[in-house]
């Protein structure tokens, strides 16, 4: 079985990217897994502590595993936004193919320092695991904020991002370039769009030549989105789009059929709904094929009543 790393890197030769998607059940973990074998492309699937808290950190690892194993395809599992070493080397003892290590908000010596420290501990508990830093600030929660927060402080400089890498031997990167987690109201309706610095993804992916993540990329531009893939993003990370899909589609199953209690006959919409979003996504990053660009444009402009 082809590992991430040897994705990642076919990726980045062909310029194109791998969707990454956080699941907090097993009914958006179907979703993604299927959209991604329809499409016949690598996927991630990415958990976070919280969501790790839910699903149990060695069931979701076994369920990603029976997934890679019974269909013999490219599923990885990220341990997303780590904030303590003691979590990142659960993930890693349970076999995690990959672990982002966020403690950003410290200083940057500090971060240098103990994400060092975890890229060195995590690599002699799994010698194939990837290790992901984070540099600036992109603010938290995958939520559906109120407020805007103002980026421009924390945006990720050049010099700081190849300080970082070298200093922390990490090998992917979480830069700060337009970005940020969550998701305006407006966003939501599509009447709004978050931007990415262009010029500033490819300085600092000149600058470094680590594999480059994007996250806090729901509600992007897909023109951005696009160019930052050319520029050198290679892993886009989506959250609050699966979870405004995953609860579009719950509400339209329990207003549909009120009187129905079997989860079977309730779920399929939820997954129907996730596979909807995860699909248009993964044809945008994949490539720039007509009928991928076509399927994305057609999927957000069904749904921007929400
Ligand atoms: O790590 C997860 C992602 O960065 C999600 O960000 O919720 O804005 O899609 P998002
Ligand atoms: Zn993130």
């Amino acid at each position: 079985m082809v590992t991430l790393r040897e994705v990642l890197k076919q990726a980045e030769m062909e310029g194109v990217a791998i969707g990454h998607f956080n699941v907090s059940d097993l009914i958006t973990l179907k979703a993604v897994f299927e959209s991604a074998s329809d499409q016949n492309v690598p996927v991630i699937v990415g958990v976070s502590e919280g969501e790790r808290q839910l699903l149990g950190v060695r069931q979701i690892a076994a369920m990603v595993k029976s997934l890679r194993e019974q269909y013999d395809f490219p599923v990885f599992l990220n341990a997303d936004h780590t904030h303590s070493l003691a979590s990142a080397m659960e993930a890693a003892k349970a076999g995690f193919d990959w672990i982002v290590f966020d403690v950003s908000t410290l200083p940057l010596e500090e971060n240098i320092r103990q994400t060092r420290t975890a890229v060195e501990t995590l690599k002699a508990i799994r010698p194939e695991i990837l290790v992901e830093g984070e540099i600036g600030d992109i603010g938290s929660g995958s939520e559906i904020h109120d407020a805007a927060r103002d980026l421009r402080k924390g945006l990720t400089t050049p010099a700081e991002a190849k300080q970082f890498v070298e200093e922390t031997r990490i090998d992917t990167l979480a830069p700060a370039v337009g970005n940020m987690h969550g998701m305006l109201k407006s966003m939501v309706a599509g009447s709004t769009k978050k931007r990415l610095d262009i010029e500033r993804i490819r300085t600092i992916k000149e600058q470094t030549r680590v594999f480059m993540t994007l996250h806090g990329a729901s509600g992007t531009d897909d023109g951005d989105l696009r160019r930052a893939i050319a520029a050198g993003i290679t892993v886009v990370h989506i959250n609050t789009e699966v979870r405004v899909a995953w609860r579009r589609g719950l509400d339209s199953a329990l207003s549909t059929q009120p009187n129905e209690i079997v989860p079977y006959k309730i779920l399929p919409q939820v997954i129907d709904s996730v596979k909807g979003l995860v699909a248009a996504r993964l044809a945008l990053f994949s490539s720039g094929r007509r009928h991928a660009r076509l399927a994305s444009e057609e999927f957000f402009s069904r749904n921007r009543e929400f």
